[in-house]
């Protein structure tokens, strides 16, 4: 390992990640109960302009007064570029901060962004005399903030978490899409012909990039990579293989834009029975090998060695965190 320390962000599961329109008060209820990890009570893209203070209201009022259970919270606030960004943080934050895990923040382009509102957050929680401190959630969702990756990830002590919103990202970088995540026919390559003449078309996927970015932005700086939102919530099918295609690539989690894609996303972003098996298979192994004096052995077939038994630790760990 590099002598460079890097301080995990605090243990929480993420695997599913619920948006709630604040100006959807009918739908709280409902979040509160289900299963999702965490609940994003949103303010900036769901809600139209005139409701945004109704919206803020109505989540100062479910933060205070609904049962959340053992939830993590987070409020999506408004850009930085809009007037009323500076209103969500002081209005939820002072009144009902206690309740409030989490600040997402949007469309985060550089550091300065997380600075500013670092700033805000720390003056309302010191003036309310708070003990908690509120932690931080970006979405990467612009050109500028992917540039800027590194530099927002290591912004505050407050990050916790990195979201892929590939909705806007691809209204900023001007990918040819108009569906919320998903994969796009036009991105594939065209094989040479085969013994039998014909030709194959393989569909890419083409968040490939910034996903992959983003999860070592985020794992550099200790922080949990979660991949955002898939619009169409008819396709499950769909939905689970964009989870897992996440998931391989080291996200802990995926939004859900409808609670049908709760249960899909806790299902793919918990280790199965047999992978945690296999896991446990490879610490005993490895167990047994450095008590013979051995650095590495065979099981199944197959080579293991220290880095087997880091990569089995992480999946041991998080199938412990979820039983917990
Ligand atoms: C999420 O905010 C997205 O733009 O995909
Ligand atoms: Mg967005």
């Amino acid at each position: 390992m590099s002598f460079f320390p890097i301080d995990p962000a605090p243990a929480r599961l993420n695997r599913s990640e619920l948006a709630v329109p604040g100006s959807q008060p009918n739908m709280f209820e409902k979040a509160a109960q289900s299963d999702a990890d965490v609940v994003f009570l949103d303010l900036e893209d769901a809600v139209a302009p005139d409701e945004k203070p109704q919206a803020r209201k109505n989540i100062i009022k479910a933060l205070n007064e609904l049962d959340w259970g053992k939830k993590t919270m987070s409020l999506r606030i408004n850009g930085l570029d809009t007037h009323y960004m500076y209103r969500d943080v002081v209005d939820v934050v002072e009144q009902a901060g206690e309740r409030l895990d989490l600040i997402m923040i949007p469309k985060v382009g550089t550091a300065a962004d997380v600075y500013a509102v670092d700033m805000l957050v720390t003056q309302i929680e010191d003036a309310k005399g708070y003990k908690k401190r509120i932690g931080f959630e970006h979405i990467i969702e612009t050109a500028l903030g992917m540039q800027n990756i590194n530099e927002i990830a290591a912004a505050s002590k407050r990050n916790e978490s990195l979201h892929f919103g590939v909705a806007d990202y691809a209204a900023s970088t001007r990918a040819r899409t108009t569906v919320i995540g998903g994969v796009n026919e036009h991105y594939s390559v065209l094989t040479d012909k085969l013994a039998d003449g014909s030709r194959q078309v393989h569909w890419g996927d083409m968040w490939h990039y910034a996903l992959s970015r983003m999860v070592v932005a985020a794992r550099a700086n200790g922080l949990r990579p979660v991949d955002g939102p898939f619009g169409d919530f008819s396709d499950p099918d769909g939905y689970k293989a964009a989870a897992y295609r996440a998931a391989v690539l080291g996200c802990e989690g995926k939004w859900a834009i409808h609670p049908s894609q709760i249960a899909l996303a806790n299902e793919v972003m918990s280790p199965s029975a047999a992978e945690v098996e296999r896991a446990q298979r490879i610490l005993d192994a490895m167990a047994k090998a450095e008590a013979e004096g051995k650095g590495a052995v065979s099981l199944d077939g197959r080579l293991i060695d220290y880095a087997s038994i880091r990569q089995a630790e992480v999946l041991v760990a998080k199938a412990r965190q979820i039983a917990a």
